[in-house]
């Protein structure tokens, strides 16, 4: 009923009275008003007037699975999308729907997490409203060791969004974290349920801070958003629509070769590389510099010694980012 609402008032350019509405839909005019109260909860701006009725006066804010699709140009991937005001972290969820029977593609949008995941047990901040906080549920037909590489595609696909999006000069920090200058604007955390052999499924949740305002004193030095980037308010429904594209055509291009990834490009867009970098190898700290990505999605490193060496995972500090 609600979306029925919607579409008559998406396809008036006048006021409609709600006695109109409710003679079309057969419903009380009572309940035709808790339908546009939850049509403004989702984001839509609806200007209501007495005796004239109500108009809808924008929709660029509203966040929900019909908007995703009106203008989501991929195949298989968010073609079930859930969306939800709230929930503990959107990887727990996708992770509970793939354990019981969920498909490939599935994609799980929530407004806000009470328990938001990152990367080596960090939490995440996601605050309500504001920001991108999605997973989306793989199911590749490939080995373990490849899960590094996925992590990677991703990385390049949400810069390559944001890039278009925005016009903002997103790079990668290697392996997957999206920044613009010095501070980070998305993270990517990519868990997996698998064999020793085969990768049964992975769940790839992404973050973007997209019209954050602040951020909590401890992350304010290292975290930035589309909108303090910009100054202006990003619609998330789009950011999401082209993230969505970009990943499946990386992902799908990706399984075409696994053994090679776009590195041409994701080089060119790592802030990483050509930088010093610290990184820890046996307990010890070292320094280097960042050469390029290897064909398995290490990072190659200079050491100063002139000797080169691979990092496959962890973390390398990057002089200069934060
Ligand atoms: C990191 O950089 O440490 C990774 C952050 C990943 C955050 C996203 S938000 C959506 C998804 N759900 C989570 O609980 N975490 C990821």
């Amino acid at each position: 009923m609600k979306n029925k609402i919607l579409s008559l008032l998406k396809n008036s350019n006048e006021y409609i009275s709600g006695e109109e509405l409710s003679k079309k839909l057969n419903i009380t005019r009572s309940a035709i008003w808790k339908y546009i109260k939850a049509l403004k909860n989702e984001g839509y701006e609806i200007d209501s007037v007495t005796n004239k009725g109500y108009f809808l006066t924008n929709s660029k804010n509203a966040f929900n699975s019909e908007e995703l699709e009106n203008g989501l140009k991929t195949n298989i991937f968010a073609k079930e999308t859930i969306f939800l005001k709230t929930v503990d972290s959107t990887n727990l969820e996708v992770k509970r729907k793939a354990l019981s029977g969920a498909e490939h593609g599935l994609t799980v949008v929530s407004e806000e997490q009470t328990l938001g995941k990152g990367r080596i047990g960090k939490s995440w901040d996601s605050q309500k409203g504001v920001g991108l906080w999605f997973s989306i549920l793989l199911k590749p037909d490939l080995a373990p060791c490849n899960i590094q590489n996925i992590t990677l595609v991703a990385g390049l696909a949400v810069c390559k969004a944001v890039r278009s999006l925005t016009g903002c000069n997103a790079q990668i920090k290697w392996p997957n974290d999206v920044i613009i200058g010095k501070k980070k604007i998305c993270g990517i955390l990519t868990e997996m349920n698998a064999e020793a052999d085969k990768i049964n499924f992975a769940v790839v949740g992404i973050g973007i801070n997209v019209n954050n305002e602040q951020f909590p004193i401890d992350i304010s030095e290292k975290a930035t958003s589309l909108y303090l980037e910009t100054g202006s308010k990003v619609s998330r429904i789009k950011l999401l629509q082209s993230v969505l594209y970009n990943l499946e055509n990386e992902f799908d291009e990706y399984m075409l070769t696994p053994d090679y990834v776009n590195w041409e490009e994701y080089q060119s867009l790592c802030a990483t590389i050509g930088r010093n970098v610290k990184i820890f190898i046996n307990n010890k700290e070292v320094t280097g510099t960042a050469t390029g990505v290897h064909s398995t999605g290490g990072l190659l490193v200079e050491l100063e010694n002139g000797k080169s060496v691979l990092i496959t995972s962890g973390e390398a500090v990057v002089q200069g980012i934060y």
